[in-house]
């Protein structure tokens, strides 16, 4: 087999889905004139939170939803951003509220986290979603373990009795992703820095799915044969080019792909792999907010999750 099948297409897999995410959110304009309307919070002049924000925010605009975005400085104050906050949660025409992590240190995640209307909560970080979720009732899902999710059920259509290996344990991808899986009836194991022989349990893994940020780390000694790989990182590497010797930067993964491809059965390259359904999903989310805040039944394009 080559590598075209392969490959899985995050950004056709995204192109698609939001096509149908585009439909809801002209239905919805068309029902009650206005459209849903997601707001993003950026604190700071972090880099790479600023292009992600643009991002966001432009998916939004193209897929018929509303964008507002609230820029604050690096110092602003806590409690300045949670009554920014307090404003979005009861303005009835605000749908999905989004605050861009990392925080600056003096400022509390969980606080901010908490203090997010849960039924605005497009990202599924607030404990009630974390917990409905856990619990097997879930209503927003973190945005790029659905995506990774969404991806997996339509690659492999039975995920059931897979040993599902993910590296990383953060709230926003490890923990929400291992739960996913467990409710499809994966053997889940989750590892982190301080397991002990991580090479063999990823060697173990039927679905193989990688969070942890360091660039290319995962190589053919981590992979079993015919595994399917998600590459959750996003890391800027810099190198030097060979030919004109200017120091160049480029996106890697947390996998090396050049040295997997080849055992892999299937594998998201990165970039456009996992980032462009991360994307797609929260637009999902948005829409599905607004349906939400208007009372209205809502026809999920994922279908039942569980
Ligand atoms: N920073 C990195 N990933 C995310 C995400 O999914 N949501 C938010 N709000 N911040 C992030």
């Amino acid at each position: 087999m080559g590598n075209i099948k392969k490959i899985i297409n995050g950004k056709e897999y995204s192109e698609k889905f939001l096509k149908q995410v585009y439909t809801l959110s002209t239905n919805f304009y068309k029902r009650f004139n206005r459209k849903p309307c997601l707001a993003v919070i950026l604190v700071g002049d972090n880099t790479a939170s600023g292009i992600y924000v643009k991002n966001k925010v432009h998916t939004a605009e193209k897929n018929g939803i509303k964008s507002v975005k609230v820029i604050l400085s690096n110092k602003v104050s806590e409690a300045s951003l949670l009554n920014e906050i307090l404003k979005l949660n009861e303005d009835q025409n605000v749908d999905g509220i989004l605050v861009q992590l990392p925080l600056p240190v003096h400022i509390s995640e969980k606080n901010i986290i908490h203090s997010i209307n849960p039924m605005k909560d497009v990202d599924g970080f607030h404990p009630i979603n974390f917990g409905k979720l856990f619990m097997g009732n879930p209503n927003f899902i973190p945005c790029t373990p659905l995506g990774c999710y969404y991806m997996l059920k339509n690659e492999l259509k039975e995920l059931s009795g897979k040993n599902a290996v993910i590296i990383g344990r953060s709230n926003i991808v490890g923990k929400p992703m291992a739960s996913l899986l467990l409710a499809s009836n994966c053997s889940v194991t989750i590892t982190h820095s301080k397991t002990k022989n991580l090479r063999e349990h990823c060697k173990k893994a039927d679905i193989l799915i990688s969070a942890v940020g360091i660039p290319e780390m995962v190589d053919e000694t981590y992979v079993k044969n015919n595994a399917i790989i998600l590459d959750v990182g996003i890391n800027r590497l810099q190198f030097v080019n060979s030919e004109t010797k200017a120091n160049e930067t480029k996106l890697v993964g947390d996998v090396n792909f050049g040295k997997v491809v080849n055992i892999a059965k299937k594998i998201t390259p990165v970039p456009g792999g996992v980032g462009p359904m991360t994307i797609a999903c929260l637009m999902h989310n948005t829409v599905k907010a607004a349906y939400k805040n208007k009372k209205q039944s809502f026809n999920d394009i994922l279908g039942e999750i569980f």
